[in-house]
């Protein structure tokens, strides 16, 4: 069949809209027509190859949709479910899985970058010339041959938009508020970065009871939308910042201050306002080779802990169910963190507005 797609030919790209072939699926997977798909910065990172992604590929990686076949072989999934995709399967009987680590799963790592479904290769092609699937659910398609057990099922009430978002960025920022940043109830959190990751993380800590949530970003449009979600203060990021943050905590710092931008200059100052004894959570992601410098006699002393934190931080299948029954508990207004749609057409326009800084989310919305 045909599907119309965003693929990434080049690096620095510019991403095409083109018309695809996608072959049937086989032992294990399923095809998916695409609801809805999200603009993740980490897409951007693999355009611009700061994250060295396999091409060409068909980009995105949050999304979600309706099964309307399925290959041989597949054990749960059936045609009309309505699923959401994850990007790190988990296969359970790994050094990682055993360990309740399920989204350091070698296997499904392995799997991402590669571009390949488990057979090695792939059902999406140009003129017979294979085409690769970005972290192996491609989701900017209108529809898209994945694994069966990269699909999560999804309540009936929870709209696709909401689901695709959940599947990267809202899982990414409610993981390193929760389980990187152990937030509790009462404690201080700053947030550096009110994008799709640094507000879900806001949403996060909310659900997690804490008292002060302060939430920093260069686009002073960002103040609403950080109240809106959760955030107690909204501090607009420049030269001041760090100071402003420190009055506000007594002059201790937070408890827990999370990068989610990936700036090494950010993740280097930032350190500054984690109280002594608190932890800095590095969620956003860097260019692959760039390094960030501590004084690691500061972190001694003050016993400052700094943490990675990848995607849902914990099993992400449980994560997108989990996410999925807080949203309809009213407990994860991500419908909120919405702020533009747009057709697959106009996937350029998207990323633009991403790079903006003013938008929440954007998604794609397909037919
Ligand atoms: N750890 C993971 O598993 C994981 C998963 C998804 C995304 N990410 C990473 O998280 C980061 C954020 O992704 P996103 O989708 O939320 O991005 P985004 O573009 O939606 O948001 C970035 C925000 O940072 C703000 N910003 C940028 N530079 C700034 C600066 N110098 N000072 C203050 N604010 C600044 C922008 O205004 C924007 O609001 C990216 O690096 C992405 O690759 C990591
Ligand atoms: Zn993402
Ligand atoms: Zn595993």
């Amino acid at each position: 069949m045909k599907t119309i797609a965003v693929t990434l030919n080049s690096v620095g790209g510019p991403v095409q809209v083109e018309t695809l072939d996608l072959s049937e699926p086989l032992d294990g997977e399923v095809l998916v027509k695409m609801g809805a798909a999200g603009i993740c910065h980490s897409d951007q990172h693999a355009i611009t190859g700061q994250h060295g992604a396999e091409i060409p590929c068909v980009l995105g990686h949050e999304g979600a949709g309706e099964v309307v076949a399925v290959g041989p072989n597949v054990k749960k999934i059936r045609i009309g479910d309505r699923v959401a995709l994850n990007w790190v399967p988990s296969c359970g009987v790994c050094f990682y899985c055993i360990r309740e680590q399920q989204h350091l799963c070698s296997d499904g790592t392995e799997r991402i970058w590669s571009g390949l479904l488990a057979d090695g290769t792939s059902r999406i092609s140009r003129n017979g010339q294979p085409i690769l699937h970005y972290c192996g659910i491609s989701t900017w398609s209108e529809h898209m041959v994945v694994a069966e057990v990269s699909c999560k099922r999804i309540p009936d009430a929870v709209p696709y938009e909401v689901a695709a978002l959940i599947g990267c960025g809202v899982a990414t920022g409610v993981g390193a508020s929760v389980h990187r940043g152990q937030l509790s109830e009462g404690d201080t959190v700053v947030v550096v970065g009110a994008g799709g990751v640094g507000l879900s993380a806001v949403m996060g800590a909310n659900m997690a009871g804490a008292k002060r949530i302060i939430a920093v970003d260069r686009a002073a449009s960002k103040k609403n939308l950080s109240i809106n979600l959760g955030a107690t203060h909204f501090v607009t990021a420049d030269d001041r910042a760090i100071d402003e943050v420190l009055n506000l905590t007594e002059g201790r710092g937070a408890d827990v201050v999370i990068e989610a931008i990936g700036n090494t200059a950010l993740q280097e100052s930032w350190l500054r306002a984690v109280r002594p004894g608190g932890t800095m959570v590095l969620v956003g992601v860097p260019s692959t080779s760039d390094s960030t410098s501590f004084i690691s006699a500061d972190l001694i002393r003050s016993e400052k802990t700094i943490k990675g934190s990848y995607y849902a931080a914990a099993d992400t299948g449980q994560a997108i169910d989990d996410l999925c029954a807080a949203y309809l508990q009213g407990r994860l207004p991500v419908d909120r963190l919405i702020s533009k749609r747009v057709a697959i057409q106009d996937i350029q326009l998207a990323i633009d507005a991403m790079l903006t800084g003013a938008e929440g989310r954007t998604v794609i919305a397909f037919d």
